[in-house]
């Protein structure tokens, strides 16, 4: 190899596509508890990712997991959306919101002309399911954010829509209730942020009147449709 040659080949990018099968890992290198750091760049690929997932035991939850759930959409969408938790559809199935949550997402992110095939990546909080769907501990929480920072890192969107309280709190930090802080636009680490109402929260509430929470998620929608489309006629 010339001397260029080695110096453009440093510019390689894996490709996020990677087939799980060709990913071979050293079991030593799984983290073992949520104490064991995982650094920044630790990933080159989503499959990387999913590979240790399905093997971790940062937390408790890996042991009734039968699927770590990583993510699902275009993996170099501009939109990430990222949820709460795997639910036991998710859980079977190893794909984020694919029950009656997720049934309502894709028709939400329908209504304003988004899709997972091309603006949309939808992850989770957390990649293994709570026992009877209980809200994620701190802890868990905690033992799962390197994950998802590199997760974040890998499909790099300019937007992150964080569905409910708990995703919020999860990345933001921020224990606020979502009543009070959905539609507003947060800067995290270069990113613009929305925190939205979950789709469950939806379900609960059926009603589409003016000021309630299906009109509300469609305002922000809109706003999030609206942002998007600036983002990409720069
Ligand atoms: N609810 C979530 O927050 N995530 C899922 O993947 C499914 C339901």
């Amino acid at each position: 190899m010339s001397n260029q040659d080695q110096q453009l080949s440093l510019f390689d990018i894996p490709s996020l596509n990677q087939d799980p099968e060709s990913v071979d890992f050293d079991l030593e290198e799984i983290p073992k508890n949520a104490h064991t750091p995982i650094p920044p760049g630790t990933y080159q690929t989503l499959a990387q990712i999913a590979d240790h997932c399905n093997r971790c035991s940062r937390c408790q939850l890996g042991k009734n997991r039968t699927h770590a759930v990583i993510g699902r959409g275009n993996p170099t969408a501009p939109i990430m959306i990222i949820g709460e938790a795997p639910g036991q559809h998710e859980d079977e199935q190893g794909l984020p919101f694919v029950g009656r949550s997720g049934q309502l997402l894709d028709k939400i992110l329908d209504s304003v002309g988004l899709s997972t095939d091309t603006e949309v990546y939808i992850s989770n909080a957390i990649r293994c399911r709570p026992p009877e769907n209980r809200t994620p501990t701190a802890s868990e929480l905690q033992a799962c954010k390197p994950y998802l920072l590199e997760q974040i890192r890998l499909i790099n969107p300019q937007i992150i829509l964080l569905t409910g309280a708990t995703a919020v709190k999860s990345l933001l930090g921020d224990k606020r209730p979502i009543t009070k802080i959905r539609g507003q636009w947060f800067q995290w680490e270069g990113r613009q942020c929305m925190p939205i109402f979950h789709p469950a929260y939806l379900l609960r509430n059926s009603s589409r009147d003016v000021g309630k929470p299906k009109w509300l998620m469609w305002q922000d929608m809109q706003a999030v449709r609206q942002r998007l489309n600036e983002i990409q006629s720069h």
